[in-house]
């Protein structure tokens, strides 16, 4: 098999479909825009949401020993100082003296030549950055009233072990899992919604006995990958990349990340880290709260080890936008000549909608019909609902949006109280009997 090939011009292609078709707009645009800040629009948010609803499901629903929390964003000093990210979670930073350009030092291609201006020795000493947002609660700015945005939600599930190990009747093996916005004030953020000061992250802090930490790391690492992989991440453009000593972060013994074949080369998207006892250690140490377990059988009092599988929601959603995103040459439909189609071949549980209703044409007499059958699909499925421009048009624009079945309503529909449903990735059409319709299209939604 030949090595998959980065595709450098994906990436404006996906860009462009993002803001053609309302999945990303760039922040506060009619200003100008704001510093790689992205707002998502009305699909995007459809999309975010379903990839972080897909992570819920198989972290929480799906299993018995996992809960769920939804910790605060504005966190006070001590927790940072506890956790090690006020002294450690900074990057090095140099500036150019030639051009003024800022550069992280760890991510130059040759820490000797500008990238921007090609200046050579031009750097200035790295200066290391704390990349913590900080800012003031209550009227008056200063020593006391700092608090920080918290740069990672994990924290929020330590600071909460023993609330919720007193609450929810689990015992080691367990996990406590957080969706949230964490912020970083990145030195150079880029590609897009990839790197971001403000983005939105997907962690589980899995709580286990320390003689099974790297059992349960493995475990982990193999879960995550086929996560990926139930919804549709080419095996090919998915890879495991275990960190070297020197790339570890300031609380991890082991890191593997699960990496993407980006346009601009391989990536991550998430990182497994066995945080081993670091952080209940240090909360406790700073507290003066036990946060430990009490083994009754085996008699026995421990602090839990820590496998953490941390994802961003964001990047996560963009990767599998840039996998769904395809352009093949079809026959237009009805007609005799081809074009160039652009689909996303999103999974069902990931595409912003599941049905498109189309009425074949504006006139009243096929609004109502229309109408019953998305009123008979909304309460099951995210369906959009669209009448305007020729049908075949309406088809591209729902490939575009990666639904997955198009609905129309024609006239011969009033006779024979059947649609067409158009599937998606086959073009191919089905005549459905209204009454059939949920049973017809629910299995193929919610495989
Ligand atoms: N609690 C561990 C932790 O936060 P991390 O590797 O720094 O680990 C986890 O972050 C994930 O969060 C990353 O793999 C990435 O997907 C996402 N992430 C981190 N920084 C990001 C940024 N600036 N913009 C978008 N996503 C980011």
């Amino acid at each position: 098999m030949p090595e998959p090939q980065a595709d450098p011009a994906l990436f404006d292609k996906v860009v462009n479909l993002c803001k053609r078709r309302g999945f990303v707009f760039p922040s506060a645009e009619i200003y100008g825009g704001f510093r790689s800040t992205y707002d998502y629009g009305p699909v995007g948010v459809l999309l975010l949401r379903n990839v972080k609803d897909a992570w819920w499901r198989s972290m929480v629903q799906l299993r018995h020993d996992v809960v769920g929390l939804d910790a605060a964003i504005l966190s006070p000093p001590a927790i940072w100082e506890a956790s090690g990210h006020l002294a450690n979670f900074t990057d090095p930073l140099v500036d150019c003296k030639k051009c003024h350009e800022r550069f992280r030092l760890d991510k130059l291609a040759d820490p000797e030549v500008c990238p921007n201006c090609g200046s050579e020795h031009s750097f200035t000493e790295a200066r290391q950055f704390n990349l913590m947002f900080k800012t003031y609660a209550g009227p008056v700015e200063g020593k006391g009233a700092e608090v920080y945005l918290r740069p990672e939600t994990a924290q929020g599930m330590f600071v909460n072990f023993k609330n919720v190990l007193e609450t929810s009747r689990k015992r080691p093996p367990f996990g406590i899992a957080q969706i949230g916005k964490s912020f970083r004030n990145e030195i150079t953020p880029g590609n897009f919604v990839f790197r971001t000061r403000e983005f939105e992250q997907m962690e589980l802090e899995y709580f286990v006995p320390p003689a099974d930490g790297p059992r349960w790391y493995e475990y982990w690492c193999r879960e995550r990958m086929q996560w990926y992989l139930d919804l549709g991440m080419p095996a090919d453009r998915l890879r495991l990349r275990a960190h070297d000593a020197d790339e570890l972060s300031h609380y991890s013994v082991g890191t593997s990340d699960v990496e993407y074949l980006f346009p601009w080369g391989w990536d991550e998207l998430e990182g497994i880290a066995n945080r081993t006892d670091y952080d209940l250690r240090q909360h406790a140490e700073r507290s003066g709260e036990r946060l430990e377990y009490f083994d009754q059988a085996a008699g026995e009092r421990y602090i839990p080890h820590v496998i953490e599988p941390a994802a961003g929601a964001t990047r996560t959603a963009m990767a599998f936008l840039m996998a769904a995103y395809a352009e093949e040459e079809v026959a237009r439909e009805g007609q005799g000549q081809g074009e160039t189609r652009t689909v996303l071949r999103l999974h069902p549980r990931l595409a912003p909608y599941k049905v498109a209703v189309l009425p074949l044409s504006k006139k009243p007499e096929l609004q109502a019909p229309a109408n019953e059958v998305l009123a008979q699909l909304q309460p099951h499925f995210m369906c959009d609902y669209d009448e305007t421009q020729a049908i075949g048009r309406r088809y591209r624009r729902q490939d575009e949006l990666g639904t997955p079945y198009c609905v129309t309503v024609d006239f011969d529909s009033l006779d024979d109280h059947a649609v067409t449903v158009r599937d998606r990735d086959s073009m191919a059409q089905d005549r459905v009997p209204i009454k059939d319709l949920l049973d017809h299209l629910g299995p193929r939604l919610t495989a």
